[in-house]
């Protein structure tokens, strides 16, 4: 994009992906969740951020995956995102060039929102000389997308309710043995984005408040679980957060489905392992993929049952990310 010139600073990040949700958004401040949530770091996801200094706003610009993002797109999220880091960086004469690289599918339910605008605000703070520090950043990325103030983190991040920066819960470290697979159940682009169907279920759904009111219990259980390192009780409360988030979804007016039939298929095999005594829990995000929490030793068995739906190179193993790098 601007080969003449080496960018002000260049990093790589990784998704958030929640093992329990934030699903609403609060009336009180922008982009605050309505429910805590708690994330790993996904290490083999990966999204490169490159950001270049230009004149003035009219010359700024955002390029993804080798393409400019549409004007409609640039327009409703990158710029006011961009100004708002002017704002908040107090450097109102900085305009940014920005260019994203995914090692993965954008706008597929694989959380790519959060890696991206917890990376523009690094690389941004990285130009800067690192001037803020993370849990300031974690604030700025939030404007951005909420799921993107816990991506600024790695290993466990999480965010409360009505939060207005992430922390981090546990490190990279705190439980090597733990993976999360990516079974990649549906290619495209999903129909409706996390904004808007967070928004339509909670104003049309009339199991939004049963959800509202049970998701601190799950957020509770989830973080005595992680700390215990107990995968079964973290699986149970993964499940439950992630059924009766989109038990809103399916009861809305008129319904969202993000669900295909192979990811269906995963759930039910997740199902099926387990009666098995295979520890491996499902999640799913706004988007039809499944993400399947175990351990190192049960991977194998995992993978060669989702190979009978899918083919491997459709199933990514993640570890715990240990958060944001800057380039060699
Ligand atoms: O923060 P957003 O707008 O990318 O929405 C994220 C929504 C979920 O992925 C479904 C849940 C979460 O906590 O990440």
């Amino acid at each position: 994009m601007e080969p003449h010139r080496p960018p002000a600073a260049t990093l790589h990040t990784h998704p958030s992906l929640a093992l329990v949700k934030y699903w609403g958004k609060s009336a009180r401040g922008h982009n605050r969740p309505l429910t805590p949530s708690l994330a790993m770091n996904i290490n083999r996801l990966t999204t490169s951020i490159c950001v270049w200094r230009c004149a003035s706003a009219d010359e700024e610009r955002v390029m993804c995956d080798g393409e400019e993002t549409p004007r409609a797109l640039f327009r409703r999220n990158y710029r006011p995102f961009l100004a708002h880091c002017r704002a908040r960086f107090r450097r109102p004469r900085d305009f940014w060039r920005v260019q994203i690289d995914n090692d993965y599918p954008l706008a597929a339910g694989l959380a790519s929102s959060s890696a991206i605008y917890a990376g523009i605000a690094l690389a941004i703070n990285a130009a800067l000389g690192g001037q803020e520090k993370q849990g300031a950043v974690s604030a700025i990325a939030r404007y951005g997308s909420a799921s993107a103030a816990r991506a600024v983190f790695g290993g466990v991040a999480c965010l409360p309710a009505r939060a207005h920066r992430a922390y981090c819960y546990a490190p990279p470290h705190h439980w090597p043995e733990l993976r999360l697979i990516v079974a990649r159940c549906a290619a495209g682009q999903k129909p409706i984005s996390s904004r808007e169907a967070m928004r339509h279920s909670k104003s049309t759904s009339p199991l939004f408040a049963e959800w509202r009111r049970r998701a601190p219990r799950w957020y509770r259980e989830a973080r005595i679980a992680m700390r215990a390192r107990d995968l079964e009780r973290l699986g149970g409360a993964m499940q439950q957060s992630y059924l009766t988030m989109f038990a809103t979804m399916h009861t809305a007016c008129p319904p969202i489905f993000y669900w295909e039939p192979q990811s269906i298929a995963i759930i039910k095999e997740a199902q099926r392992l387990r009666k098995s005594g295979v520890a491996v829990w499902e999640t799913m995000d706004a988007g039809p993929q499944v993400k399947l929490l175990t351990l190192a030793a049960e991977v194998p068995g995992v993978l060669r049952a989702l190979h009978s739906h899918l083919p491997p190179n459709h199933c990514i193993v993640s570890e715990l990310g240990g958060g944001w790098y800057a380039a060699e």
